[in-house]
């Protein structure tokens, strides 16, 4: 890790953090649509090589003790010589110092050096998804769907399959948090919560994607009795175009669901492999 320094970020590193991103998967990095957001709520940091920005990684506090790592970029001329290890490690350091009650992040299987690093540091795979995506399709929102109680809707979750095969985590895009009635309350406010039967026979539950809330609508949850999913998803397609989404997206761990939205017009990339959620568990390595 010779010459490399991690320090917090500044403002005046937006167009580095910028140039870097833009190498990234094709210039389809989400970093440029939240960039301003991160540079002024706090922990993002950079890696200088040479005292140019050539990485950063962000920190950000899912709810109080509740922290999820994210945006963790290299630049491709500098990959390979350890700078994102520095940066994992100095942010880990951070995140400790913060004493909090959890630690995750997520990541493909298909990306062996960030799984490496991630494990190297101390995490351990808490869960499993698989993505898929598809065009959202103007459609009415079906009159049988209702917004259920929080109270029925709790009731649902803690008897369904579909969460407990997700280790009780539901995936609101890239970040996962464990499906408390916390985070019920808040995605009922900022996103949707439709239930099919009293009591529910089946349970949706969407909201904006954190990183692309304006073109991409994330399908947090699905579950029900195989009669009602067809009304549940077209319930997604119309709350997603009611809000001029383009995409919907879901983060799926039980194989029923999977095989359902792979009939019903979801693409999954093969290329990826699942979505590892890792969460830290203390290393005596380090
Ligand atoms: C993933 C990424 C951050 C890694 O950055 P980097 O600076 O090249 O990583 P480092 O050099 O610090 O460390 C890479 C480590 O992974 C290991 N590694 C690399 N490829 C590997 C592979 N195929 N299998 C196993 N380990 C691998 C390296 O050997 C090294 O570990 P070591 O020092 O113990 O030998 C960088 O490639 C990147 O920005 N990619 C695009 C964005 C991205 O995928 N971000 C992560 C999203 S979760």
């Amino acid at each position: 890790m010779d010459g490399i320094r991690v320090r917090p970020a500044r403002p005046e590193d937006r167009e580095g953090i910028l140039a870097i991103s833009q190498r990234i998967w094709e210039g389809e990095d989400y970093v440029p649509g939240v960039l301003d957001a991160w540079l002024s709520e706090g922990g993002l940091l950079v890696a200088e090589l040479a005292a140019e920005v050539v990485g950063f990684a962000k920190t950000t506090e899912l709810s109080p003790g509740e922290l999820w790592l994210e945006g963790l970029r290299v630049h491709p001329d500098h990959q390979g010589k350890g700078v994102a290890k520095a940066l994992a490690h100095a942010q880990l350091e951070q995140a400790l110092a913060r004493k909090p009650r959890t630690i995750r992040l997520a990541t493909v299987e298909a990306n062996a050096a960030s799984l490496h690093i991630a494990r190297e540091l101390g995490f351990q795979e808490v869960a499993r998804f698989f993505y898929l995506e598809a065009d959202v399709e103007n459609r009415a929102c079906p009159s049988s769907l209702r917004p259920p109680s929080l109270e029925e809707a709790w009731a649902f979750l803690r008897a369904s399959p579909a969460l407990a095969e997700a280790k009780g985590l539901a995936g609101i895009g890239w970040r996962f948090r464990p499906l408390t009635q916390a985070v019920l309350r808040e995605l009922r406010e900022n996103g949707a919560l439709l239930a099919l039967g009293s009591p529910p026979q089946g349970l949706l539950l969407l909201a904006p994607d954190p990183y692309t809330p304006r073109e991409i609508a994330a399908l947090v949850f699905v579950d029900g009795d195989e009669g009602v999913l067809p009304e549940l998803l077209s319930g997604a397609h119309a709350w997603a175009a009611s809000r001029g989404q383009k995409i919907l997206a879901a983060m799926v761990a039980a194989p029923w669901i999977f095989t359902f939205l792979t009939r019903h017009g979801f693409q999954f990339a093969p290329e990826l492999g699942a979505v590892l959620v890792l969460e830290y568990v203390g290393s005596t390595a380090r």
